[in-house]
């Protein structure tokens, strides 16, 4: 089962063309891909706090983040002033009242693997914390900011503020496994779940989002092992993930003409992972192979 999630954590570098002077904290969202640590502290199997993850990471160390280093949270927000990592877990921070209030002015990653857009996704792998529920705690996070801050200053730092969102692989897989319904439906219900989620957002105060779309779902190992005839990708879910890639590609659009003040960009990891799987010499980053 963890395996599958490997392949969907070494994924990408997405760049993010939004100006890092502005930026005052950075809020992350969604599941595996951009999650590290928030499920060591659920009752969830889908958790990656134990070796061989981590085993690039320094000293070695499983963090949760399920990939062998660090992941795509880490690599976006280091592109973006003095980030090293990703802010810390929320379920960490309310675990360590005395640095609270400081460290939640940096950001708060509230990402849960195995969770997804609609509240139901994941639920196989025991306690996920879904979009839903993230933004929840962000409402949370948000009133601490305001009591540390003036109301003033604290609008002022969620608007300024970047809002990484990666989410839609679990809510594909899940659907996949079982659909009861056409998957014109589903993505035409996932959309309008996951324009909630963001209108949820817009209306607390946040303006500048940076939106990771769904890998090649059909290439993860775990789908690729079921194929015994040649170990390829399903063609099948790499569509259901194109067809949702473009239909977050049309929401994005939609949101940023309806609502005043949205600044997104839209990361194609689909396009950067099949790159990579088709050019593996081109992509590579050791001297070695
Ligand atoms: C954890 O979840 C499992 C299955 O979902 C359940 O059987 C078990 O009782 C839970 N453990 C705790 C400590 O809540
Ligand atoms: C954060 O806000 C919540 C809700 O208002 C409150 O229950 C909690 O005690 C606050 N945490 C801190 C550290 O102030
Ligand atoms: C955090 O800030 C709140 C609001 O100013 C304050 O009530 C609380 O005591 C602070 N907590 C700590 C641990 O400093
Ligand atoms: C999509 O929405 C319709 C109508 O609300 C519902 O009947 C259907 O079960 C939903 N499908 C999924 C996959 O959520
Ligand atoms: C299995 O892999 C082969 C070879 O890569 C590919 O042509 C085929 O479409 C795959 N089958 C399924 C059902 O995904
Ligand atoms: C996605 O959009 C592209 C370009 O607009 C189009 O060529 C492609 O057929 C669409 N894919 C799916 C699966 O809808």
């Amino acid at each position: 089962m963890a395996s599958r999630w490997v392949l969907l954590l070494s994924l990408a570098i997405v760049s993010v063309n939004l100006a890092e002077a502005d930026l005052e904290a950075i809020f992350v969202f969604g599941d595996s891909i951009v999650d590290v640590g928030t499920n060591n502290d659920l009752n969830s199997s889908a958790k990656a706090n134990y070796p061989y993850y981590g085993i690039d990471y320094p000293y070695s160390q499983s963090t949760g983040r399920f990939s062998n280093g660090y992941n795509t949270a880490d690599m976006i927000v280091k592109q973006l002033g003095d980030y090293q990592k990703s802010p810390p877990p929320f379920l960490s921070l309310t675990k360590r009242m005395s640095t609270f209030n400081t460290t939640v002015l940096r950001g708060v990653n509230f990402a849960s693997a195995g969770s997804g857009i609609f509240h139901e996704t994941g639920q196989k792998f025991g306690e996920v914390i879904p979009l839903g529920l993230q933004i929840q705690q962000f409402t949370t996070v948000q009133a601490n900011i305001t009591a540390v801050l003036s109301p003033d200053k604290a609008q002022r730092l969620i608007s300024n503020s970047l809002y990484i969102i990666s989410v839609g692989s679990n809510d594909l897989f899940d659907y996949q496994e079982k659909p009861t319904v056409p998957p014109e439906t589903l993505l035409i219900n996932l959309t309008e779940a996951y324009c909630n989620h963001l209108k949820d957002l817009y209306n607390l105060g946040a303006r500048k989002f940076a939106v990771i779309g769904v890998p090649p779902i059909g290439c993860v190992p775990a789908v690729r092992a079921h194929n015994t005839s040649g170990g390829g990708c399903q063609e099948e879910m790499n569509e259901l993930a194109r067809a949702f890639y473009n239909a977050t590609e049309n929401l994005l659009l939609e949101f940023s003409i309806a609502f005043n003040g949205v600044k997104y960009s839209l990361g194609n990891s689909y396009a950067i992972t099949m790159n990579i799987i088709h050019n593996p010499r081109a992509n590579r980053r050791h001297p070695f192979f």
